[in-house]
């Protein structure tokens, strides 16, 4: 008996998210293994079929991996049967109108974030999907991740005490393009092409702290283009219009309050590209993408403030290392793995439209806050029933 599959439409496949994570390091590699695991044991292939812009740039992809299916034609995938997953890795100003078409066709969707440019576009298309019944979800990679996988089990064992407050660093430096090449595309660093490192970084934060730590209740963020110039990738100077750099603080469900700084014109002097400071009352972690380092109370040491005599103390030393007692696999393709269980056996998949639509939000909230300079409530977000009665039409 041939092997059940499924086709996934894989719309944007050739940039860098579409190919390397989504293409090679998830849809490839259950290829490779034989596809996904069902609860009943029993594996489902999966297909891709590659749609872009450049025949030319998929024929190339089709060949280098042995894909059988390209395409430039979205409509066309979208009116086949055979194709039962739409997937988006277009760049954000292009994803909702996509993914509007995506929904209208009945296919289950599964996109890249930030979902859309705005919080109300965000709403229009959970309401969308919800109103055609399909099932979608939305990328929340940051989660799946070693480091914060260690930090999700600590807080599970209740090793923190009563957590107080979360401190987040992300950020490198991203070339301006003159004397070397940016290693990201130019377009993240227009706002009128969709760029900016809110839109990028908030929807990212929205998740990881209210799955995490608890419901992000406001935020306050100041949000600036510390590089006014920068040089797209040939070679042409271009204006910055999008921030680059953003200092935000949020308060959560239970009083804890975070402060994450996100930036592309900062230079590494932390373990990782992405590091969170965990204080509670019993004990604190430093957790980044893969690794994360504890100190519980009872190892705390006890420092006392002399600026006249220079301070001999190893506070790094302090620190004790969480071990590797998993094997984590690439949180893109567990999560994909996932998402096809949720499609194919009802499996859970709590990362829908809804939870990127927060997203959006807080991003939309940041840059408010940013222009404003008041701090931005965030009350529960819901659908709204005209938006839902206007989807059902
Ligand atoms: N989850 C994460 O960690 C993460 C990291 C980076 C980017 N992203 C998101 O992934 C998305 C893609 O980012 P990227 O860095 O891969 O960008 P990219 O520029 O490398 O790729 C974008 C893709 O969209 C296509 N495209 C560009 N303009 C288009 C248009 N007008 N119509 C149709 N297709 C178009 C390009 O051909 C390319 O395939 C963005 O929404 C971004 O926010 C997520």
């Amino acid at each position: 008996m041939p092997q059940k599959s499924i086709g996934v439409i894989m719309n944007g496949v050739s940039g860098r998210m579409g190919y390397r994570q989504h293409l090679v390091r998830s849809i490839l590699a259950i290829r490779e293994q034989g596809g996904v695991e069902l609860a009943s044991g029993e594996r489902v292939q999966v297909e891709p079929l590659l749609v872009g812009r450049s025949e030319a740039k998929l024929a190339e992809l089709a060949r280098r991996h042995d894909i059988a299916d390209y395409t430039t034609d979205l409509d066309a995938a979208l009116a086949d049967p055979r194709w039962e997953i739409y997937a988006d890795f277009l760049v954000t100003k292009a994803r909702a109108a996509a993914i509007r078409k995506a929904i209208a066709a009945g296919k289950a969707i599964y996109t890249e974030k930030p979902t859309a440019e705005s919080v109300d576009e965000a709403l229009e298309l959970a309401a969308l999907a919800r109103a055609a019944g399909i099932k979608n979800g939305v990328v929340h990679d940051k989660l799946y991740l070693p480091g914060l996988q260690k930090l999700r089990r600590l807080i599970d064992s209740g090793f923190f005490g009563r957590i107080l407050s979360v401190r987040g660093e992300f950020g490198y430096w991203v070339f301006e393009g003159d004397w070397q090449p940016a290693q990201r595309p130019s377009w993240n660093y227009r706002a009128e092409d969709g760029g900016g490192i809110v839109v990028d970084m908030f929807p990212h934060w929205n998740y990881v702290l209210e799955n995490l730590f608890g419901r992000v209740q406001s935020v306050y963020a100041r949000a600036v283009t510390h590089i006014p110039t920068r040089v797209d990738e040939a070679g042409r100077p271009y204006a910055a219009t999008a921030d680059d750099a953003a200092y935000g603080v949020f308060e959560l469900d239970g009083g804890v309050i975070a402060q994450v700084n996100s930036s592309w014109t900062v230079r590494v002097d932390r373990g990782e590209l992405v590091e969170f400071q965990v204080d509670g009352t019993h004990g604190s972690a430093v957790a980044g993408l893969h690794r994360c380092r504890i100190q519980p109370r009872n190892a705390t040491p006890k420092p006392v403030w002399n600026p006249d005599l220079a301070d001999a103390h190893d506070y790094a030393a302090d620190w004790l290392t969480v071990p590797e007692n998993d094997a984590v696999e690439n949180g893109f393709k567990t999560q994909w793995e996932q998402f096809l269980r949720h499609v194919l056996e009802d499996a859970p998949h709590e990362f829908d439209f809804m939870a990127g639509a927060r997203g959006v939000r807080l991003a939309e909230a940041g840059l408010e806050s940013s222009r404003t300079g008041a701090r931005v409530e965030l009350p529960e977000l819901t659908l709204p029933q005209a938006t839902l009665v206007g989807a059902a039409r």
